[in-house]
């Protein structure tokens, strides 16, 4: 039985609450970005990149706007993905942005179709047995030498489910005063609600069973770490 994401949805048309979450920089896009535009001015081969779960494409289109650029595909579930289309004008004629699941998206994708595929904070709202299917299917469609960017909630290797949305949800609740208190308790019942972060370890051995190695660190903080890997 596929999984619902109604209630993902329903937080995410209401972009302007994680838009200030993305501007008060308590989930570290700024460092993303740099990293991720370091990374990409050393790419050799014009990047044809999947964005999974892209929002209205903020990050890719300032992490990439002065990279090699031959395709760009993003889709998400919700109204961000016309907010969208104003910010990949940057790219025209090489990107879209459509609306739908990014598991079926995948899935329709050919084998070995694209250089790059980046999953920032998206991947953590499916369950453990749909991640290990996303992890395949991206390594399907990447090419030989393709790179999966995983960025997402992550909760340390002894930590319970339950005591990361705790301690997340309190840092939330007392230190995001960027969001109104209306908007803390909304976004705090959203991770209570939709969010499934997995360890570290589970992320990495995972990745490491699907077929690709770590190539480098994209993020490590507490409740937020990023990696890039390589399809062998
Ligand atoms: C926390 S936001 C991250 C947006 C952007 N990638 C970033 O890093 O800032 C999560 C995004 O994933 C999207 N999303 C969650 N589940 C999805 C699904 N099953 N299919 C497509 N998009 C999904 C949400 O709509 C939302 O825009």
């Amino acid at each position: 039985m596929p999984q619902s994401f109604a209630r993902v949805k329903e937080t995410f048309d209401a972009w302007a609450m994680y838009q200030a979450v993305v501007d008060a920089d308590y989930m570290h896009h700024a460092e993303i970005v740099a990293t991720l535009a370091a990374w990409a001015q050393k790419q050799t081969e014009p990047l044809r990149i999947i964005d999974l779960g892209c929002g209205n494409s903020w990050l890719a289109t300032h992490a990439f706007k002065n990279a090699n650029i031959a395709s760009y595909h993003g889709v998400d579930v919700s109204d961000a993905s016309t907010l969208a289309q104003e910010n990949i004008a940057i790219w025209p004629g090489r990107a879209e942005v459509v609306a739908g699941n990014l598991a079926d998206f995948l899935r329709a994708q050919p084998g070995a179709s694209a250089t790059v595929i980046l999953a920032s904070y998206s991947i953590h709202h499916f369950s453990s047995e749909a991640k290990v299917e996303l992890i395949n299917e991206c390594r399907r469609v990447l090419v030989p030498g393709g790179t999966f960017i995983w960025i997402d909630a992550i909760r340390r290797n002894d930590e319970s489910h339950n005591a990361y949305i705790a301690r997340l949800t309190g840092v939330m609740q007392n230190e995001w005063t960027a969001l109104t208190l209306d908007g803390r308790d909304k976004a705090c019942t959203h991770v209570r609600e939709s969010d499934f972060p997995e360890s570290s370890s589970w992320t990495l051995d995972h990745v490491a069973a699907a077929g690709f190695k770590l190539s480098r660190s994209i993020l490590a903080r507490d409740f937020f770490r990023g990696w890039a890997f390589t399809k062998t």
